[in-house]
């Protein structure tokens, strides 16, 4: 099974078009070490044509434009992509379903319930869709079930509830439930090995440990470094887990979550443009290496 990061960065992007925080300034003038990186959103194959794409990012397009193997060029219209999964209705996560609009096929969307109802209502990318390609929903339960998609054979996906909010679009997002957002294990039945994907990890669960615990590759939130990096950077003053993140940093931090699955890949991803973690050869991302832990960059393969 192949896992490929397409885009690597938290919402905005890295840089960010208006930012010019200290992350962000020093990238656009070549004064910090630092990569930059498109919008959240990985795809998983197992033969290496067909793929399920997970997030539809903003910055689609061009990820699509770097990986041949989204293009296969079979046909005169083609794609590699089979189906779209969606981690939850959040603007980074699903604007590039807009992009796909010339689909020749309904576009097959796995999701859950909330999500699709979002999808409909406060950001109704589906209604919009119907006056294009179309959408082909498929239910995903909340609730660690496993699915299958249609045409992709040999891995299992089994998603589950994680702690967060909807939204700020959402019609539901001060009434949160299971499937507003979600964690999801994707598992190669060829090899047995299996990954934990979440890009918006708020609080560590017993269902996310399980999922650590029983990980060859955990992939997960490293939007930020500390819980006030957005007023530190004088850029907002939201803490990362009002907005349903994670910090790394310190005690009760992702890196030490981390340090408890020695065993597993550990990789940071969905960073977001003010982390310190960017510059590669900081302090923050020295630290984050002692832990044993990588920072991801677009275009990452994983083979599991
Ligand atoms: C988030 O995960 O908090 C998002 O990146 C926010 C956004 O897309 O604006
Ligand atoms: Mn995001
Ligand atoms: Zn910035």
């Amino acid at each position: 099974m192949k896992i490929r990061i397409l885009g690597s960065a938290a919402g905005g992007g890295f840089p960010q078009w208006n930012c010019n925080c200290e992350t962000c300034a020093g990238q656009r003038s070549g004064t910090l070490l630092a990569t930059a990186r498109s919008q959240s959103s990985i795809a998983v194959s197992d033969n290496g044509q067909d793929w399920v794409l997970i997030n539809a990012s903003p910055d689609i397009r061009s990820q699509i434009l770097a990986t041949p193997d989204l293009q296969p060029n079979r046909a005169l219209r083609d794609t590699g992509i089979k189906a779209v999964f969606l981690m939850d209705a959040q603007i980074d996560h699903v604007t590039g379903l807009l992009m796909l609009r010339e689909s020749k096929v309904r576009l097959p969307i796995y999701c859950s319930a909330r999500v699709k109802a979002d999808l409909t209502s406060g950001f109704p990318i589906f209604n919009i869709l119907e006056h294009y390609c179309g959408v082909d929903w498929h239910d995903v339960k909340p609730d660690g079930t496993t699915f299958t998609v249609d045409g992709i054979d040999h891995i299992e996906f089994a998603p589950f509830a994680l702690t967060s909010k909807a939204p700020p679009y959402s019609p539901h997002r001060a009434n949160p439930a299971p499937g507003d957002n979600l964690g999801l294990v994707i598992r190669s039945t060829r090899t047995g090995k299996q990954a934990l994907y979440a890009p918006g990890l708020g609080v560590i669960e017993p269902p996310v440990e399980q999922a650590m615990r029983e990980a060859d590759l955990i992939l997960v939130d490293g939007t930020t470094w500390t819980d006030d990096e957005m007023s530190r950077r004088g850029v907002g003053s939201k803490l990362a887990r009002e907005m349903g993140h994670l910090y790394q940093s310190g005690p009760g931090g992702m890196l030490e979550v981390l340090s408890a699955y020695p065993n597993a890949r550990r990789v940071l991803i969905h960073i977001n443009n003010t982390n310190p973690i960017l510059v590669d050869n900081g302090p923050e991302r020295a630290l984050v290496a002692q832990h044993g832990v990588e920072v991801a960059q677009d275009g990452m393969v994983f083979e599991l």
